[in-house]
């Protein structure tokens, strides 16, 4: 476990409850021009686990994923999470310029790397891409590109905001496979970040909404395997999640 900002707690000070976790925040707080996005939130993930967390748009879930990932030293409060962390964000943020060898390698040194890219890349389906230039991707491609970069690092953590958004919903269902079979096999703690609740009951290991700044609803998804949007707990978890988003179900039609 490591962790960032107001000074490195050891393993000796770290609080009881982040024993065993692999994520662990107390009291996370994040201010913008005198705005608390995040104030007070409180949550353990465990190793392998798969969380997703939902919310209203412009409720700081990208704020709190960045905190997760190290990427916001402005951030108060305590923030445990493992050192081999990895980020998938809404675009695939490939260097242009590089190839997708290259690309899936960004930031790691030395050879030993490059066969353990050419099997992530293989096991996101783009065996024979590697000299291949990121233009010449779709947008699933692409986005498979990121998911291999980010598995090359061996995440004890992965984070993904939103990563399938922008995509088609056939490439979506296939990702949602991918992500599906790859979590399996490398069994990192995972917190995905997404606005669609069907999504979030399919993939998940347990769902959580981000309100006023806190995790206000922290459910267990209890749909038996395969997850149908027909079986009734799918139904009755999706109602349950919809009326804590504030979002009308009628209004909103069977497509969330
Ligand atoms: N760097 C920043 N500067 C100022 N305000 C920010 C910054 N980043 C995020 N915010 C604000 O914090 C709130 C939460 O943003 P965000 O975490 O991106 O929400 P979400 O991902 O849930 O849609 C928004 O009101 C946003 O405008
Ligand atoms: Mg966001």
């Amino acid at each position: 476990m490591a962790t960032r900002f107001r000074g490195h707690v050891s393993v000796e000070d770290q609080p009881a409850g982040a024993l065993g976790a692999a994520v662990y925040t107390e009291g996370v707080r994040r201010v913008f021009d005198q705005r608390a996005v995040l104030d007070g939130l409180d949550l353990r993930l465990e190793p392998g686990e798969f969380v997703a967390l939902l919310g209203r748009s412009g409720s700081g879930k990208s704020t709190f994923l960045r905190a997760l990932g190290g990427l916001d030293p402005d951030v108060e409060g305590t923030v445990l999470v493992p050192e081999r962390r990895a980020v998938v964000f809404q675009e695939p943020r490939l260097l242009p310029w590089k190839r997708i060898l290259p690309n899936v390698l960004l930031g790691l040194k030395g050879s030993e790397h490059r066969d353990r890219a050419r099997d992530a890349l293989r096991e996101v389906g783009l065996e024979g891409h590697e000299k291949d230039w990121p233009i010449t991707l779709s947008g699933g491609e692409a986005q498979r590109v990121a998911l291999a970069r980010a598995l090359v690092r061996e995440p004890q953590l992965l984070l993904l905001d939103e990563p399938f958004g922008a995509l088609d919903a056939l490439t979506r269902i296939r990702m949602h496979t991918l992500l599906q079979e790859l979590c399996r096999r490398h069994r990192p703690a995972v917190l995905l970040v997404t606005h669609d609740v069907g999504e979030a009951i399919l993939l998940a290991d347990r769902v959580l909404v981000l309100t006023d700044g806190r995790i206000s609803l922290d459910l267990p998804v209890e749909v038996p395997s395969p997850r149908l949007r027909s079986d009734a707990a799918f139904g009755r978890l999706r109602s349950a999640l919809l009326a804590e988003l504030g979002v009308d179900e009628l209004a909103e039609g069977s497509h969330v």
